[in-house]
């Protein structure tokens, strides 16, 4: 649904984007994430059209990005920018329906499809509200809202969830999973991978212009991950389930986390994990659950943007090569 081929574009002194190569599958939802500068609203205004890169090329459902194909691409796109701004002194109301009679939706068709937007970004009940008295939640929202207005396929949202507290940041992702369902391609930037990767079936992190790593969220983090965490819960004595796997090989590290919790890494393949159960077991230790866990999304962006230090736990301190 988007794809570049070694989009660059120089600003000198080194800043802008460089060789970058993208794609973003069909109902998708695919987080772009990466540092300050690093070129997320660079390459998100060069899919857009805004400005034209030095070199490479873009396509959006399709299409290239080029002069003759700007008008049917905008009508593909709903873009969100970082900071967009709104007309204070309107209601919400007021506010989409000026954009809706600038998209030439007829008065009535309008009417309805601001109903659905406004349902859709769950701020129905701010219809009457007048902008100027908006939270920066509510404002995201009317700014999703207004870019869903002429029923766009893919939506390009730049930063949604920044300045948001957690309980809008939530309610962000509940409205950016409804636009999944409702089969939209979505592509959306951050500059924290926790905030949005959770719901992101992929993941591309860049920095200094350069994408670093690009797949989903579980392949990434298996990639960085060198060895294997595993959490046992037990109906027995730790100390027991840990004298018992001393002697096993290939763990290198037993923990005891609880009462009734052992963290084990493991330096084994992943199909023989069967084994430390069947062991445990034999050894009369009760194993209710064993469980790999995986490095968090902080650590990853941390460790692919190399400012980890080696002791984060499982992971990695190289960068992976992109796909
Ligand atoms: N119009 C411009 N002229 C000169 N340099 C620019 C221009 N636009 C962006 N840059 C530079 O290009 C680099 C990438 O900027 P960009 O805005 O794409 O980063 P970003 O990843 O969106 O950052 P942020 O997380 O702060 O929004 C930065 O070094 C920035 O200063
Ligand atoms: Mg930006």
């Amino acid at each position: 649904m988007i794809k570049t081929e070694n989009i660059t574009k120089n600003f000198g002194g080194g800043r802008g984007i460089l060789g970058l190569d993208l794609e973003i599958e069909q109902n998708t939802i695919f987080g772009f994430v990466g540092p300050n500068g690093s070129g997320k609203t660079t390459t998100i205004k060069i899919l857009c059209g805004l400005i034209i890169a030095d070199e490479g090329r873009a396509w959006i459902d399709g299409m290239e990005v080029k002069g003759s194909n700007h008008i049917k691409i905008k009508k593909t796109i709903g873009y969100l920018p970082d900071e967009f701004g709104v007309y204070q002194q309107m209601s919400v109301w007021e506010y989409l329906d000026f954009f809706g009679a600038a998209y030439k939706i007829a008065p009535k068709p309008r009417k309805k499809r601001i109903e659905e937007v406004l349902e859709v970004t769950d701020a129905s009940h701010m219809m009457d509200y007048q902008v100027s008295s908006l939270s920066r939640g509510m404002h995201q929202k009317i700014g999703i809202a207004k870019t869903m207005l002429h029923d766009p396929k893919i939506l390009i949202l730049d930063e949604p969830a920044n300045g948001l507290d957690p309980h809008a940041r939530i309610d962000m992702r509940n409205t950016i999973l409804r636009l999944k369902d409702m089969g939209k391609t979505i592509m959306l930037s951050s500059h924290i991978l926790p905030e949005l990767g959770a719901i992101c079936d992929t993941v591309g992190i860049i920095e200094k212009g350069k994408l670093l790593i690009q797949g989903t969220v579980q392949d990434i983090t298996r990639s960085l991950q060198q060895n294997i965490v595993l959490e046992l819960n037990l109906d027995s004595d730790p100390e027991e389930a840990k004298a018992a796997l001393d002697e096993f090989e290939n763990i290198q590290k037993i923990e005891i986390t609880g009462k009734h919790e052992l963290r084990i890494d493991y330096l084994g393949k992943r199909n023989e994990i069967a084994d430390i159960t069947s062991h445990l077991v034999n050894k009369s230790v009760r194993v209710i659950s064993i469980r790999e866990s995986e490095i968090d999304l902080e650590n990853v962006f941390l460790t692919v943007t190399g400012k980890s230090g080696s002791e984060n736990r499982g992971t990695a301190a190289k960068p992976v090569e992109a796909e």
